[in-house]
């Protein structure tokens, strides 16, 4: 996504994967016009409507479908001139921070007023284990702490349960802090490079065989590919047919997604447990159900 003159968002569906809320109310309302003028601009964020707001929610850090980032110094110094938030969902792709080789793709991003990342996709923690830091301690307090009689408040301590929506919770942190611990600096860098190397490997292999089309850049672990069927037709019912017969295989499974009107199989790497065998043996269970 660029802002500024002549803008143009790609991967970002209008309404889908950004939220846009006007005049600091999150409303149907709000978020309705605000679609209305993505609408307006053909699927473009324009600076009107960037005008508009104060707040943005940017899927910045690793698209879902492409793994495509957004220009966030741009971005940032939009925003910086309106005064808005600038909140960046890096579900997985802030984790390219930790790799020397990838982190240029996401320069600027420390300008953001707020971050999320998860630590149950690439981290491969269980589920539900995710981090946010926000730039503004007492705006984050102010958002999510809730008074009541029994819940103390002492201020010259943190109580963790002022930070987030819910108030009992188990010991996330605890699994998170394993796998660090046990990764290291240096694993977590050589999982996130491994699974980028294997995302390419899974294109190279997968893009060179007649009627399948790698749809997007791999820049980082997403591979989105399309099959036509052999005599030609409908690709985007034979992408679904190859899925199928992937995943009733029993040899891989993957999902399916809607990338710029088309059909296509969604790869995703980010198993620490992946090597490249597990790759060749994947692709091959591909060619093989695109072969029919
Ligand atoms: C970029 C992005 N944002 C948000 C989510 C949703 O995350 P969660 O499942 O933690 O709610 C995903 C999940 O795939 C994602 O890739």
């Amino acid at each position: 996504m660029l802002l500024g003159d002549g803008i143009t968002i790609q991967e970002l569906q209008p309404g889908a994967s950004i939220t846009l809320e006007a005049g600091g109310d999150i409303s149907t309302d709000n978020i309705s016009s605000i679609d209305g003028v993505f609408a307006l601009a053909g699927g473009n964020i324009t600076t009107l409507a960037i005008d508009a707001v104060d707040f943005v929610s940017l899927d910045a850090g690793g698209n879902i479908n492409t793994g495509a980032f957004d220009p966030m110094t741009e971005i940032a110094d939009a925003a910086a001139e309106r005064g808005a938030w600038v909140h960046v969902d890096g579900a997985f792709g802030l984790w390219a921070a930790a790799s020397p080789t990838l982190r240029h793709l996401v320069a600027g991003v420390e300008r953001a007023d707020s971050w999320a990342t998860d630590a149950h996709k690439w981290l491969n923690s269980g589920y539900d284990c995710g981090f946010v830091a926000v730039r503004d301690r007492e705006a984050h307090r102010a958002a999510m702490s809730a008074t009541a009689a029994y819940l103390m408040q002492d201020a010259a301590h943190r109580d963790n349960w002022e930070y987030v929506l819910d108030s009992s919770r188990r010991a996330r942190g605890f699994i998170v802090y394993a796998a660090l611990r046990s990764l290291g600096r240096n694993g977590v860098r050589e999982m996130i490079e491994r699974c980028c190397r294997l995302a390419r490997r899974m294109a190279e292999r997968l893009g060179t065989a007649d009627g399948v089309e790698i749809l997007n850049d791999v820049v980082l672990n997403q591979v989105l590919v399309r099959f036509t069927p052999p005599g030609g037709g409908d690709a985007d019912a034979f992408t679904r047919q190859v899925m199928t017969r992937v995943q009733d295989g029993g040899e891989a499974w993957m999902g399916g997604t809607t990338w710029h009107g088309m059909g296509a199989m969604r790869i995703s790497v980010s198993n620490w447990s992946t090597t490249e065998a597990d790759i060749d043996r994947t692709a091959d269970a591909i060619l093989r159900a695109a072969a029919g």
